[in-house]
């Protein structure tokens, strides 16, 4: 059984992964509309990824006997600079969700819960990917510059990505 505290930890981290969803959703339309189609589909990608995310936080509250309470999802940026500048956005919000992440494992620790320090390990390694991803397509858009050719090429590699969920024994 979850501690009503662990309990309201997981619900804002179930809150928080379905706006980093509905973040991404919006990056994805901004890509679309200024012509980057493969950027567009890396965001989809991206956004089914979080939403997989919060679906795990999800199933695991209702495993533990826990109540999820489902509460509104802000409303994310619309606009932004250039392609860099979504980048440089995503990676910031990553190291958010990775420093919300660790502040749940402290919480577990904090209160001896030792299936959900367990739980979350999946999601301290996930972040240390994510984080890697983004920081990889960054210093391409670096080294791109002003280059359009170059960032149209980067766009079909983008456009590659697609998400599949892990099998559930990883989960
Ligand atoms: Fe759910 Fe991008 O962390």
């Amino acid at each position: 059984m979850l501690s009503k505290t662990m309990e309201k930890a997981l619900n804002e981290q179930i809150n928080a992964e379905f706006y980093s969803s509905y973040m991404y959703l919006s990056m994805s339309t901004y890509f679309d509309s200024v012509g980057l189609p493969g950027a567009a589909q890396w965001m989809q990608a991206q956004t089914q990824e979080e939403w997989f995310h919060g679906m795990k936080f999800f199933r695991y509250v209702n495993e533990r006997g826990g109540r999820v309470a489902l509460k509104a999802i802000k409303q994310p940026p619309t606009d932004w600079k250039s392609t860099l500048h979504v980048f440089q956005e995503v990676l910031s919000h990553e190291q958010k969700v990775t420093g919300l992440i660790n502040n749940l494992v402290n919480l577990a620790l904090d209160e001896r819960d030792h299936a959900t320090n367990i739980f979350l390990q999946w999601f301290v390694s996930e972040q240390v990917e994510e984080e890697a991803n983004v920081g990889a397509v960054l210093d391409k858009l670096k080294l791109i510059g002003k280059d359009a050719t170059a960032l149209f090429t980067l766009d079909a590699t983008l456009g590659q990505r697609v998400f599949t969920p892990p099998p559930p024994k990883g989960e």
